[in-house]
């Protein structure tokens, strides 16, 4: 495999629960994860053990309470703004209920995640309907969400996470509240783009045909990352 991409060496996440005494809740510890360039990385294990709250330290939607994470050998900034400008230029985020814009179309969703690293506007639409069309979606870019079936949903989700060519992908759980079918084609687009455009995936998942699909599944138990299963060369699509 290639060159590092993510470093995280022994991270901690405890979450406070605000107004209780309760003592806090341990998610991570001391978790360590690396991710090379290219890479395919399927994250499993039980519901509430941390997947969500892995990715979004690796992400820098969240920051860890201690711990190092590094993004092409430099760290991720801390302080918010700059953590947030990090995250528009290096990061894709699919999110398990995609998060599209009720009150936009399909290439309008798209087109906002280039708009908010300030591409002209007419550029950011050119763009979002190329990747529309790639997807299969030509006929349904001036659709708003609510027009679009849930499928049809997730791939917009997925062109809004890559338009602006991320060396990173983070999804979550994206096939999650999709029918196997549905979910399937959905997987195929996923990784033929992967395939082409070279971007490091990570994926938290419950799905073991997804994590199939990965080059590497880890399993996140008691804090930390255990039970590598390498498989022989992703599965590809099929
Ligand atoms: N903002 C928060 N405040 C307090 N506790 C939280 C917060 N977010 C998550 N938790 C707790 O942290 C733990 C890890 O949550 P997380 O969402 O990362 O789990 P997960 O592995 O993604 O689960 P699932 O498979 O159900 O999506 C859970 O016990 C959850 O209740
Ligand atoms: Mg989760």
């Amino acid at each position: 495999m290639s060159e590092l991409l993510l470093e995280a060496r022994g991270l901690y996440k405890d979450y406070c629960r605000r107004g209780l005494a309760a003592p806090p809740v341990k998610v991570l510890e001391d978790l360590d994860f690396l991710l090379a360039q290219g890479e395919t990385v399927a994250i499993q294990g039980e519901s509430g053990v941390g997947k969500t709250t892995l990715l979004n330290l690796l992400g820098g939607l969240d920051r860890p309470d201690s711990g190092i994470l590094l993004f092409g050998g430099e760290e991720i900034p801390l302080e918010p703004a700059a953590r947030a400008r990090w995250r528009r230029g290096a990061v894709g985020i699919i999110f398990q209920f995609h998060g599209l814009l009720g009150e936009f179309t399909a290439a309008e969703n798209v087109a906002l995640a280039g708009l908010i690293r300030g591409w002209r506007r007419a550029d950011a639409l050119r763009r979002a309907e190329d990747l529309l069309g790639r997807l299969g979606l030509a006929e349904r870019s001036e659709h708003h969400p609510d027009q679009l079936s849930g499928g049809e949903q997730q791939r917009v989700a997925l062109a809004r996470a890559l338009v602006t060519e991320p060396a990173l992908l983070l999804a979550d759980e994206p096939t999650g509240n999709l029918d196997p079918r549905t979910g399937g084609r959905v997987l195929d687009t996923l990784f033929d783009l992967q395939q082409e455009l070279g971007f490091s995936l990570v994926v938290a998942t419950h799905s073991e045909r997804l994590a199939r699909r990965c080059h590497r599944a880890l399993r996140l138990e008691r804090g930390r990352l255990v039970a590598i299963t390498t498989f022989a060369g992703s599965e590809g699509s099929s």
